[in-house]
């Protein structure tokens, strides 16, 4: 997937400021930065859930701003910063949610079993006839990842995934993403504020300032002491966990 030059003004005040990056088949991006950065205007841009003012969104090399909202849905899947979904659902009918950019309504034998697997994949078969909202956060969480994994998409966008959750289920949703990316062979794009998880469980960092990316590369790159507090201007401990990832205290 390619960014080039995105670009969103409310009013008079640019938002989303140039935003170009790139991010590899099967890895996983994390955009990191202070709430008002833009991050989810950004994402909102690439789902086409947001109208930019300029700039290019493509996919293999090709514009997706004129495909249909199904084709697009077939290719990229979204979890917005809220999700939510104002209706009574059980876990099931969420899940069959993500099967109708293929089936509309009516879901084949196939989409039952496309349903299944995506349940059992995140471990909610004993909850699957219960209501969402009768679900605890990490296991809401965990039913909506299982729709997003029902819309069977090469990319998979999710707008601040831990937000509201405790260490040990954010610990477990970062652990998930992961799983998309490795067994599954998803691309990934995160919003995160807990730096520490996006330089543990990520690939690449895009780390923005006031709309504009301020740093993009890998999370050995981007993830420095020098550069976070250089950009941010925040003390940062960095310590190296078996040579490779970091995590920060701060
Ligand atoms: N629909 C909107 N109308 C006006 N301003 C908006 C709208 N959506 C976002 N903004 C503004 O755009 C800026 C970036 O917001 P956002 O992308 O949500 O930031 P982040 O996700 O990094 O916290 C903020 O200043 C926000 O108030
Ligand atoms: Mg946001």
């Amino acid at each position: 997937m390619l960014i080039e030059g995105l670009t969103k003004k409310y009013d008079d005040k640019t938002v989303v400021d140039s935003v170009t990056f790139e991010i590899p088949k099967g890895k996983v991006l994390s955009l990191i930065g202070p709430n008002g950065a833009g991050k989810s205007t950004v994402m909102g841009i690439i789902s086409r859930l947001v109208a930019r003012d300029a700039g290019l969104v493509s996919f293999d090399g090709k514009d997706i701003s004129k495909w249909k909202s199904r084709e697009l849905a077939k290719r990229l899947a979204i979890l917005t910063q809220s999700n939510n979904i104002q209706m009574k659902l059980t876990v099931r009918e969420l899940v069959a949610f993500g099967r109708f950019p293929y089936s509309g309504n009516r879901t084949t034998k196939e989409d039952e079993e496309i349903i299944d697997k995506a349940i059992a994949y995140m471990e909610l078969e004993e909850f699957q006839d219960r209501f969402i909202d009768e679900l605890s956060g990490g296991q809401r969480q965990r039913a909506y990842i299982a729709m997003v994994i029902a819309q069977d998409t090469e990319y998979i966008l999710l707008d601040e995934p831990t937000n509201n959750l405790d260490i040990y289920h954010a610990t477990n949703m970062m652990k998930i993403v992961r799983r998309l990316c490795d067994e599954l062979g998803k691309t990934v794009i995160l919003v995160l504020h807990e730096i520490n998880y996006a330089a543990f469980y990520s690939d690449y960092i895009c780390a923005f300032v006031d709309g504009k990316i301020a740093k993009f590369g890998t999370v050995e790159e981007v993830m420095t002491k020098e550069n976070l507090s250089q950009i941010y201007r925040v003390d940062f401990e960095i310590q190296e966990i078996e040579g490779k990832p970091l995590s920060i205290y701060y």
